[in-house]
This record gives structure tokens, C-alpha cells and sequence, in this order.
């Protein structure tokens, strides 16, 4: 969890590399759906690209579909790492009843914490490899060629919801839908702040601290603290 912008798929990328686990984005899986036919969108994926265009929420049913189509990342995979998920109580919800459903649970809820002008800086900043999708910064992750990916050699673009006006209604939608979540989940107990200054790789490296902290205290089984300590150095 934290507000847009914050590092949260940087950082989901770089720990299911790093843990061997399902990476599951929403916002991704909607930019996707987003870069269909038009006739191969359904009328609510048209609906929902709407709402993200302005930077609004997409409803929770369709956000929900779209997690129960993709639900093997959950279930079948051995662990997982949602990004962007829940977003809302009534998601949060949903996805506690399919957990208690199949005996799954949360092991932590981790929440990236930074100051707003420094959020607003990595947004406005932000370039988006249009092939594979490798996130860059302007000044802070910059590619080695100006507008051109590391990685493929794809144009880079500017998300659309990165533009100014975007940016405030999803900062606004941040704290009235996705900021009460930060209780709900200290209530189960299962939060952790982690402050997100510093580099990607500092900023993972505090995460799996946490997160080890976390299966010492808890006495989780040997095999989870050997999945952690044997986790490659960055
Ligand atoms: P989504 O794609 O999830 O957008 P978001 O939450 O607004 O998050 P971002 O992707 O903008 O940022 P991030 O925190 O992942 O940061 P990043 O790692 O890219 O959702 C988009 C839209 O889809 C929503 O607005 C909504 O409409 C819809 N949606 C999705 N899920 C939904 C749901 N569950 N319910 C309802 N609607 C939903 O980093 C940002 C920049 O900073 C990059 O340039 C990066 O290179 C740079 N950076 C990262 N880390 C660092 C660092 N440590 N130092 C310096 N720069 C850094």
C-alpha cells in the first residue's frame, strides 16, 4: 500500500523477484485490458478506463472480476505480492472472505510512507517503456539514452493519469477510499510502515528487514525464514 506514486511497483517488482513470488498489479492489469482492440473491450472495461483516465477509483466490482480472473496468482502459486489491491474497505473485504474462504492468509500488509512533494516529484517524473512496460525516472532512475528503454529499446511516455490534474484527483481518491485501509489493517495487526526514502534498492532492503523481523517474531517455520535469508543481494 501507499498513495500514487509512492514506489509501490518498483519496489513490488523488485520483492517478488526476490521472494519467488506471483506479482499482481491491478493498475497494470487495466493499462493492459487498456491497450486491446476497442471491440475487445467490454463495455465495463471501457468504464473503468474512463475512471482511471481521470484518475478516479474504478468501481469495486469490476476491480474485483478482474482479481478473480487472475485469482491463480492467489491461490496457485505458493505466495504473492498484490500491488495496488485492495484500494478500498468493501476490496479489502472481499479479499479477507476469499482468503478465509480458502484458508489462506495475509503475512503482512506493507505500507510505503513518503512526504507529498516528494510523491508528486516521482509522478510528474515518471516515464513508462511503451513495449515492456520498465519504469524509469527523469532524474532518479533515468534511461542511459534520452526517451528510449534500457531494456528493449521502446519508446518512453508519460502515463496519462500522470498529468497534473490526474494527479490531484487520484491524491484525493488516495486518502478518502485507500487511507482508512492503513487502520483496518492495523487492527489485524498486520501492518508495517516502511519509509520510503532512498533508493529502490535501499528502500527493498528495509522491506525484507521488516518482513524477516516480522517471521522471527511471529516464530513462523524454518522454511519461511530460510525463503527470506536466502533471498539474492540486490
Ligand atoms: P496504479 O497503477 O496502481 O497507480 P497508483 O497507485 O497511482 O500507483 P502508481 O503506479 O502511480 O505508482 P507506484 O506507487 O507504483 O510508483 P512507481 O513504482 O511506479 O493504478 C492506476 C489507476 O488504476 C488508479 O488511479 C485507478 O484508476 C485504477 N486502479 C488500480 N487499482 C485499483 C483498485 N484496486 N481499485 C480501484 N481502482 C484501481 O514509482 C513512481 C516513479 O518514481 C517512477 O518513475 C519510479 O522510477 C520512481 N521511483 C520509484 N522508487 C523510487 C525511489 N526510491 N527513488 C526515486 N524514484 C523512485
Amino acid at each position: 500500500m501507499g498513495a500514487p506514486g509512492v514506489g509501490k511497483g518498483t519496489q513490488a517488482e523488485l520483492l517478488s523477484g526476490r521472494l519467488d513470488v506471483c506479482h499482481l498489479s491491478t493498475g497494470d492489469v487495466f493499462r493492459a485490458a487498456g491497450e486491446r482492440r476497442d471491440r475487445d473491450q467490454s463495455p465495463a472495461m471501457k468504464e473503468a478506463l474512463e475512471y482511471m483516465r481521470r484518475g478516479e477509483l474504478v468501481p469495486d466490482s469490476t476491480v474485483w472480476e478482474m482479481v478473480r480472473e487472475r485469482s491463480s496468482c492467489i491461490l496457485d502459486c505458493g505466495g504473492f505480492i498484490l500491488d495496488g489491491f485492495p484500494r478500498t474497505l468493501g476490496q479489502a473485504e472481499s479479499l479477507k472472505e476469499l482468503m478465509e474462504k480458502e484458508k489462506l492468509s495475509l503475512s503482512a500488509v506493507v505500507n510505503y510512507e513518503l512526504p507529498l512533494d516528494e510523491i508528486v516529484g516521482r509522478l510528474s517524473g515518471r516515464r513508462t517503456c511503451e513495449k515492456c512496460k520498465s519504469v524509469f525516472h527523469v532524474t532518479e532512475r533515468r534511461p542511459k539514452a534520452e526517451a528510449v528503454c534500457d531494456h528493449c529499446g521502446g519508446r518512453l511516455y508519460q502515463r496519462e493519469d500522470d498529468r497534473p490534474e490526474a494527479i490531484t484527483v487520484r491524491l484525493d481518491a488516495y486518502e478518502r477510499s485507500t487511507a482508512p485501509l492503513i487502520q483496518f489493517y492495523r487492527d489485524l495487526g498486520l501492518l508495517v510502515p516502511i519509509v520510503a526514502k532512498g533508493s529502490p534498492g535501499e528502500i527493498v532492503a528495509r522491506t525484507m528487514d521488516k518482513l524477516d523481523e516480522l517471521a522471527v517474531l511471529r516464530g513462523d517455520d524454518d522454511d519461511r525464514r530460510t525463503t527470506l535469508h536466502l533471498a539474492p543481494e540486490l
